[in-house]
Parts: structure tokens; C-alpha cells; sequence
């Protein structure tokens, strides 16, 4: 089953999650809706709705309440792409120029704050206590992650158990709550919701993995944001993290010269990459994301054989083999 097809199964729902991501981003402060289209209407996957729409289903919900959590999680997500835009400095998201590049930083993060507070507020017009639950705990360890990054960024001697804990804080969760939601909205079984968090959970880590591995690889043209960007922050990802453990002392003395220097020292793409690719770090990164892929789809066991139990599956499967 192809991405696509899943897509078309939940094109009404879909149209109704986009519906109500236009009428809750109006404001009489015009500058909102703005920045606020610009991101939103420039093409996201939308991957957190997307699960949540299946994940509700699988669980037998079809109420009103998951398009409004679908546009929730769109809204978490794009208030985290919005600061991390400021935080990373970057020129372009989804193939146009960025908010921050365009507004500054100021309205990027005014515009990201008012994105997470609106979330909250429909979060808690729901009334649905283990969702608000949920989804705070949700957005408080996104900021953990991201601190956690920076504390960490420039530093050579990150270790992969750092840099797991890194993107399951700031990347992982919020899969992890996408599927969980739609089978709290249903009220199903403490079984069901774990099994749906832990497997959101697991392809959030591969999610973020597979981001890491197309900073190095991707075409810029498909991938929408610019490419080399981690390096040049500082920002260490398991490829280079994996070639770092495995290189000789004189290679990692010479890389992290290289990373301190951000990316200035014309060598450091070149030489960093050289690394990267003579210990195959990013044959070891996509292995490591394959193992959570197939690990998170077993956890569908329980659920037996539904239609949406076979897209949850393809889900995982797209996320490993994704270009975008
Ligand atoms: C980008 O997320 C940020 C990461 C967590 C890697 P997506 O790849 O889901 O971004 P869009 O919404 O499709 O642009
Ligand atoms: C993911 O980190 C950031 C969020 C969770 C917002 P990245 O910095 O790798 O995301 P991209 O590559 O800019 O989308
Ligand atoms: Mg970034
Ligand atoms: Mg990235």
C-alpha cells in the first residue's frame, strides 16, 4: 500500500482537519492568519493528523473531536517548525522561504506561541482530560528535547544514547501522541492506547532518524529544507556520531576542530562526509530506523487484520523509505 492510497481512504476526513485548521487560525491581528497560511498551506505531510485520523478509526471513533485534535497536533507541529526555523537559522521549509526569513525572528516565535497557546485552548475546550494530559506532556518534553539539543550542539563527544534521548524528546512524542489520541477519543482499552503510543513512538524515532540521514542526502529540490544544515549548526546526528565512534584518534581530533568550526573551514563538508561515508554511517543510521520500523509494526499484533491496521503498517513502512 502506497502513502497515496492511504491518503485518498481519509480524504474527507482529511478535508475536514484542513477545514478546521483555516477557522481556528483566524484572528483580527492580520499578521497571523499570514504567517500562519504561508507555513501551513505550503505543503506538510501531515503525517500527526493523518495517524490520529487511522488511529481513531482502528479504535471505532468518529466523532467530531479527532479533526479537532488533528488540527491541534498540525498546530504543535507547526509551532515547533516555526521556533526551530529561528533556533536553526534556516532559509527554507517546504520548499519556500521561511517564516523567520521573511518576518524575522520576533514574529516566528510570537506567531509559534500563539500556534501552541491556541492548541492548548482547543485542547482544553474538549473537555477531554486525558487528551489535555496527554498532549501538555506532549509539548513539555518537546521543549526538554530541544534544550537538551542545544546544550549538546558543537559537542564531538555526543554519545547515541544522548542523541536517542534528544529526538524521542523532541521528535518522537508527538507521533507517539498522534496515535495514542485517537484511541483515548474512543475510549479503548489501557492495552490498546499503549500499544498505539509505544508504536507512534518507535516510528517517531525512525521519523527523525530518516530526517537526520536526508540532512546528508537528500535532494534539496524534494526535500524542501537545505541540505548539510545540521553540520553546519553543530548539530551532530547519529551517522556522524556513529563514524565519530568507530574513526581513529587523529580522524576525530581533526573532526572536531572541524565542528567547532562550524562549517566556516571550507574542509569540514568534504572531510566530515569523507568520514561519514568510510564507516558507513548512514548504512548504520538506516539499519538503526529499520529496527524501529519493524519492532513498532509488531506492536500491531493486537489489533488483528483491519484495514487500518494495514495502514498504520505502511505508515512505518513509508516513513523508513521516505525521500520528503
Ligand atoms: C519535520 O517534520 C520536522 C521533524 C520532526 C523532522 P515533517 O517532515 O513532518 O515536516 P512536514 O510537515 O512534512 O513539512
Ligand atoms: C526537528 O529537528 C525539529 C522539531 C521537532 C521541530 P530538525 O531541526 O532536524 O528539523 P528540520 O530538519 O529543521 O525539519
Ligand atoms: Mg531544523
Ligand atoms: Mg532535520
Amino acid at each position: 500500500m502506497q502513502i497515496q492510497d492511504i491518503f485518498a481512504a481519509y480524504k474527507d476526513d482529511m478535508q475536514q482537519v484542513e477545514k478546521h485548521l483555516d477557522k481556528y487560525l483566524s484572528s483580527d491581528v492580520k499578521l497571523i492568519p499570514e504567517v500562519c497560511h504561508h507555513l501551513i498551506d505550503s505543503g506538510g505531510k501531515r503525517v500527526r493528523p493523518l495517524l490520529l485520523l487511522i488511529s481513531s478509526r482502528l479504535c471505532g471513533f468518529t466523532g467530531e473531536q479527532r479533526f479537532t485534535a488533528g488540527a491541534v497536533l498540525e498546530f504543535i507541529h507547526t509551532a515547533s517548525l516555526l521556533h526551530d526555523d529561528v533556533i536553526d537559522e534556516a532559509t527554507i521549509r517546504r520548499g519556500k522561504t521561511s517564516a523567520n526569513n521573511i518576518w524575522g525572528n520576533a514574529v516566528s516565535v510570537l506567531v509559534g506561541d500563539f500556534l501552541y497557546t491556541k492548541a492548548f485552548k482547543l485542547m482544553a475546550e474538549t473537555g477531554n482530560i486525558p487528551l489535555v494530559q496527554l498532549i501538555s506532556g506532549t509539548v513539555n518534553s518537546m521543549s526538554e528535547g530541544e534544550v537538551f539539543q542545544l546544550m549538546k550542539c558543537g559537542d564531538a563527544s555526543i554519545t547515541e544514547e544522548e542523541y536517542l534521548s534528544i529526538i524521542e524528546k523532541k521528535t518522537a512524542v508527538l507521533l507517539s501522541t498522534a496515535c495514542a489520541a485517537g484511541a483515548i477519543l474512543s475510549g479503548a482499552e489501557q492495552d490498546k492506547i499503549d500499544a498505539l503510543d509505544r508504536f507512534g513512538a518507535k516510528i517517531g524515532m525512525a521519523f527523525q532518524i530518516t530526517d537526520d540521514t536526508l540532512d546528508y542526502m537528500a535532494k534539496e529540490q524534494e526535500f524542501g529544507k537545505s541540505i548539510g544544515k545540521d553540520l553546519e549548526e553543530g548539530k551532530l546526528t547519529l551517522p556522524l556520531i556513529f563514524a565519530l565512534r568507530n574513526a581513529t584518534s587523529v580522524e576525530k581530533d581533526k573532526a572536531r576542530d572541524l565542528i567547532a568550526s562550524k562549517g566556516k573551514d571550507e574542509e569540514t563538508i568534504p572531510v566530515i562526509l569523507d568520514l561519514i561515508q568510510k564507516y558507513k554511517g548512514i548504512d548504520y543510521s538506516l539499519q538503526c530506523a529499520a529496527k524501529y520500523i519493524r519492532d513498532a509494526q509488531a506492536l500491531l499484533k493486537i489489533f488483528g487484520k483491519y484495514p487500518e491496521t494495514n495502514q498504520l503498517y505502511s505508515m512505518a513502512e513509508f516513513i523508513l523509505a521516505r525521500q520528503t
